[in-house]
């Protein structure tokens, strides 16, 4: 999986677990970004929805969450991984912006990109391995970046595993079906059938994911666009009516009320941390409304990467607000105030 700015990385057992003890056999992750909460639950047997606003986010979600392995001819797609290493490197747009006039890849990397992107997009489009192949070209790419894990800017000095050389290895696949949705979490919420439990992960705060991740958006877009600063970002992000909700402080806190209160689900599990824009207090009242609220806390270490300020704190607690029937809420909690990690601990109000 790539780096990514808010991963649940260390929260996916305990949501895995909130997940069993929900009895759920349906579930939808709204703002699935990595799709590593979506995998928990698929993993877990359950019918999988995964929504995401961002292009690279829908084909994870194709890749790990629609995709049933069961379907896949494995030894076709080891075959196709095998012929796309073996093509020469090519110097494009991608080695072009990325590796010459900004330095996220070694341009003997950027030319292998181009030329596996190409063959992707002129030989595999429309066939079930298209976001199978996407996906492994990203993680190959993440791999051997030269950054610090989000792309507003690169590492002066190329990092070690930029000298790597880019390898595409077989995506996890998980038997069963799924489903991925690219959209605006508030209106594609409007379209869903219910589910037995809904978990919600949005963006705390001004940080935007699709100018934090722009190659990854255009890798999949594969539009060459047109770009700006130092970063190369994409021009078209630059239109205000692109910035997600969740993103704007004067608008997050009504989006997130409405939202909890629209997502049709027996169960809202939502994530949140305590550099949010809303109080715990508000989190509690925006929760209510479907129940009976539990919230759990965690204690973890900081995603340090997008601060230049060392001197700032380097734990933060990330909250997992459960909210439902108050049967179902307690015995989905309760078991869970004694969990205890080497990285998290449990607190229960
Ligand atoms: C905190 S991250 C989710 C991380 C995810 N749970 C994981 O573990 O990888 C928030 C996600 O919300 C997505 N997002 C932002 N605004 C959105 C919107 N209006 N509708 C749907 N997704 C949105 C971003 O692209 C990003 O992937």
């Amino acid at each position: 999986m790539i780096k990514y700015i808010g991963s649940k990385r260390r929260l996916v057992p305990v949501l895995g677990e909130l997940f069993r003890l929900s009895g759920a056999e349906t579930a939808l992750d709204l703002f699935t970004g990595t799709t590593r909460v979506a995998q928990e639950f698929k993993r877990r047997g359950a019918f999988v929805t995964a929504v995401d606003i961002a292009r690279y986010s829908e084909v994870f979600a194709k890749c790990h969450i629609e995709t049933d392995a069961a379907r896949v001819d494995q030894g076709e797609l080891r075959e196709a991984l095998r012929y796309l290493e073996s093509l020469p490197g090519r110097h494009g747009y991608f080695t072009e912006t990325f590796c010459i006039r900004s330095r996220y890849f070694q341009p003997f990397n950027g030319m292998r990109v181009d030329a596996i992107r190409d063959a992707i997009e002129a030989e595999f489009k429309g066939s079930p391995l298209y976001p199978l192949l996407l996906t492994s070209l990203i993680y190959a790419a993440d791999r051997v970046d030269s950054t610090t894990g989000i792309q507003t800017g690169y590492l002066q000095e190329w990092s070690s595993r930029s000298y790597n050389p880019l390898k595409l290895q077989m995506p996890e696949l998980y038997v069963g079906p799924g489903r991925a949705v690219r959209g605006d979490a508030c209106e594609v919420v409007h379209t869903l059938e219910e589910v037995d439990l809904a978990y919600l992960d949005p963006p705390y705060n001004q940080i935007r994911y699709d100018t934090n991740y722009h190659v990854w958006e255009t890798l999949v877009a594969w539009d060459a666009p047109e770009h700006y600063g130092v970063a190369c970002k994409r021009i078209d992000r630059k239109d205000p009516t692109t910035k997600s909700v969740f993103n704007v402080k004067r608008e997050m806190p009504n989006a997130l009320r409405q939202l909890i209160a629209d997502v049709r689900a027996k169960v809202v599990v939502l994530s949140y941390n305590n550099e949010s824009w809303l109080t715990l207090n508000e989190l509690i009242e925006a929760c209510s409304v479907r129940g009976h609220v539990a919230v759990l806390a965690f204690d973890s270490k900081r995603y340090m990467s997008h601060l230049r300020n060392f001197t700032a704190h380097l734990r933060n607690v990330e909250y997992v607000f459960v909210a439902g029937p108050e049967d179902v809420v307690v015995s989905m909690t309760a078991p869970l105030q004694e969990w205890r990690t080497p990285h998290q601990q449990a607190r229960l109000f």
